[in-house]
């Protein structure tokens, strides 16, 4: 049975004190949240709040943390960057890797994000590998066609050992931080393509072991629906993730 997950995603947000508060009062309510092993919460706080949020996690179960990056390479002279290896040394569990703003501020290729997935891997972290098309694409019904090359260049590039341990989230770049959701119709009909793409490369029962996330503009109003359909195991939750309240109720919505 696949995982459902709930994923906050605070990208370059909140400092020491808002970090601290916030993670304190999610892990605490959580607590009335319904989690098992396969219903699980995932929070990925900036680096330098990662220490704070696994201590604090360490006295929850099913709540995990992760980091928004690594590196590509294992350790040496790349000044600035944080290695796979290093988050491992912390417990940090997941890391989401391949998010359209790291392939459009930082020109991550698929190429670059299939070695990051490999480092990652290689630690024991789970990799949460974003894919979604922006709506210069959508507009041009070029999305379906988008979506399998950034597959195709970069997480079929796995063994079926190695894509087993993975999550997927689909965030379309123009539901991203917009308030304009998918609708559960759109978001299912892309979750189900992107299964059925599993199943074609590898087989049916690694697609159906494989849990695939949404993001875009996720809140406590639409979470309900999206988690409704059949192929969407969860949520990316960028901006809703920044008040326990609303994530809370967002963790909530999911049966
Ligand atoms: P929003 O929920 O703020 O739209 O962000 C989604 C996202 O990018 C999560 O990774």
């Amino acid at each position: 049975m696949r995982k459902k997950i709930i994923a906050g995603n605070w990208k370059m947000n909140t400092v020491k004190e808002e970090a601290e508060s916030l993670l304190k009062s999610i892990s605490a309510q959580t607590a009335t949240s319904n989690l098992s092993e396969n219903k699980i919460v995932v929070v990925a706080t900036p680096f330098p709040f990662i220490p704070f949020c696994v201590d604090t996690f360490s006295g929850f179960s099913h709540i995990y943390s992760a980091a928004q990056n690594c590196s590509e390479h294992e350790q040496g002279a790349y000044t600035g960057e944080v290695s796979a290896k290093m988050l491992a040394s912390l417990n940090v569990q997941y890391v989401i890797l391949g998010h359209s703003e790291r392939r459009q501020y930082y020109n991550e290729s698929d190429a670059l994000i299939l070695q990051k997935i490999k480092q990652a891997q290689s630690q024991q972290l789970i990799p949460i590998f974003c894919c979604g098309e922006s709506l210069e694409i959508r507009e041009k019904q070029q999305h379906f066609d988008f979506i399998k090359t950034q597959l195709e260049q970069c997480i079929f590039q796995l063994s079926e050992d190695e894509i087993k341990n993975l999550v997927i989230a689909y965030e379309p770049i123009w539901a991203i931080g917009t308030g304009k959701t998918a609708t559960p119709e759109q978001a299912q009909e892309i979750h189900a393509f992107i299964r059925n793409e599993l199943t074609k490369k590898y087989n049916e029962t690694l697609a159906q072991e494989i849990s695939i996330l949404y993001g875009g503009s996720v809140n406590a109003k639409n979470a309900q629906e999206l988690f409704a359909c059949d192929d969407i195991d969860g949520g990316l939750v960028g901006g809703a993730s920044l008040k326990a309240d609303e994530f809370i109720n967002i963790i909530n919505a999911m049966s």
